[in-house]
Order: structure tokens, then sequence, then C-alpha cells
């Protein structure tokens, strides 16, 4: 947990990502922020309780910390650069939420071009964890290659000494399940770079769909998210033993 304590008005503002540290002065003395009893907080300087203001009438979201499971659709980056002309997945949040400090980071990126359950979270020490290949966190992906799997790749994948192009160490064992000739599913349990397209690549199966269904044990169908669509998630689900 991100705890939450009493801060001087100005920082709640900037620390939640309502304005920046220039506007705060401004935006206090606008009438933005009140505490739940009715009083308006002018002074930046005076101390609050993030639960207990409310900011131009609503409170704060999730003030102790975000777990965020969001559906990516297919097209969408997950980047905070804005330079890319890309559409980024912090589009289908929130705006304030990106300016948040400390700041809202993925929880191991999807490319431009998969769509899935991706997570996201400001407890730093969280996203470092689950995505650390020594947690043993499953990701699991169902895919669509343009050519037939070759069932050799089953054992090729569970025996931990694929080698992929560029890399010094070879792949942690991956359960591959094939449904037919160029559909299936693959749990790993690491995240290197494009790590699903290049295994499929390089056994001659070059991948054109890729979707992640469950990280750990959250499952994008349990949680019920078409595309585009986001909620909270309880963090100690990743607790170890639980997943
Ligand atoms: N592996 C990939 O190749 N792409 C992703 O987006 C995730 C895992």
């Amino acid at each position: 947990m991100v705890e939450s304590s009493t801060m001087r008005a100005d920082a709640l503002l900037v620390r939640y990502g309502y304005c920046t540290r220039r506007e705060a002065a401004a935006r206090l003395h606008a009438g933005s922020v009140r505490r739940k009893d009715g009083t308006l907080i002018t002074s930046p300087a005076l101390h609050v309780e993030p639960r207990e203001v409310l900011i131009d009438g609503r409170e704060i979201p999730f003030p102790d910390g975000m777990y965020i499971a969001l559906h990516k659709p297919i097209g969408y980056v997950c980047s905070h650069a804005e330079e890319s002309g890309s559409k980024r997945i912090f589009e289908l949040l929130p705006t304030e939420w990106e300016r948040r400090h400390p700041s809202l980071e993925c929880v191991g990126r999807l490319d431009k071009d998969t769509s899935g359950l991706l997570l996201l979270s400001d407890n730093g020490i969280f996203v470092h964890r689950l995505t650390s290949p020594r947690q043993h966190v499953t990701k699991v992906y169902s895919f669509e290659t343009t050519s037939p799997v070759p069932v050799e790749a089953v054992a090729l994948f569970m025996s931990g000494t694929l080698m992929l192009r560029g890399e010094k160490t070879p792949c942690l064992p991956a359960k591959l399940e094939l449904t037919d000739l160029t559909h299936g599913r693959l749990r790993i349990e690491e995240g290197r770079y494009h790590q699903v397209r290049r295994m499929l690549a390089a056994v001659g199966a070059p991948i054109v769909r890729l979707h992640r269904e469950a990280v750990g044990a959250l499952e994008l169908d349990t949680l019920r998210l078409v595309p585009g669509e986001w909620c909270n998630f309880d963090p100690t689900v990743f607790e170890h033993g639980r997943e």
C-alpha cells in the first residue's frame, strides 16, 4: 500500500494529479478543495488528510494506492510518451491518474498489437515484485499463427533450453497447449521483449493475433471487462500461495 497521510493542501493536489505545483494556489483559491463537512480549504500550507477532502465535489479515487486492471484493446501503446503518434493506454483512464506522483506504471507491458489483461499500479514495490521472473507469476496468452506450430515446440518450450536471438540465457520452461494447427495457449513466467511472438517465430510460426488472458490469479474473463474498460483489483491476490 502507498499509505496516504496528512499533507499540505497544495502538495495533495499535485500528488493526486489535479494540477502542477504552480497551479495549486490558484486552484485552492478557486474553491476546488473542501473537507467532507463542507469547510473550504484555501490555504496551500494547511495540512489535510486525502480521505477527508473532496476535490470539485468528488472523493479522491484510491488515495492509498492504485491497482488497476485494464482490458487493453489492439492499437494502444503502453507508453507515457506522446510523440509516437499512437493512441496510449493512459487515454482510456481518467486524465489525473497519469499525473499522479508516484506515477501509474504498467505491470509488464503489452505490444501495440496485443490485446488483453494489463495491470497498472503506482506502487513501485508491487510493480517490481510482479515483473521479476523470480516471483514466477504466470502470464497466459492465447494466439493465432500464420503457419502450423510444430508439435515439437511443446517439448522444446517446456525444456527451458530455447534460446532467443540476442539473449544470453534460455527462456524459462513454458507450457504450450495447441488447440489446432495454428491456435493455442502459452503460459510463461517471464516478460522478455516481445517474448511470445519471438518464441513462436523461433519455431517457424509467426503470430498474427495475441491476447493476454490472465496474470497470476487474475483472469480477464472473470473480471468481465470489454476492450477499453478497467476496474480496480485487490493486490493481495498476488500474495504468496494465493495465485
Ligand atoms: N509477448 C509478446 O510477444 N507480446 C506481448 O505483448 C506480450 C508478450
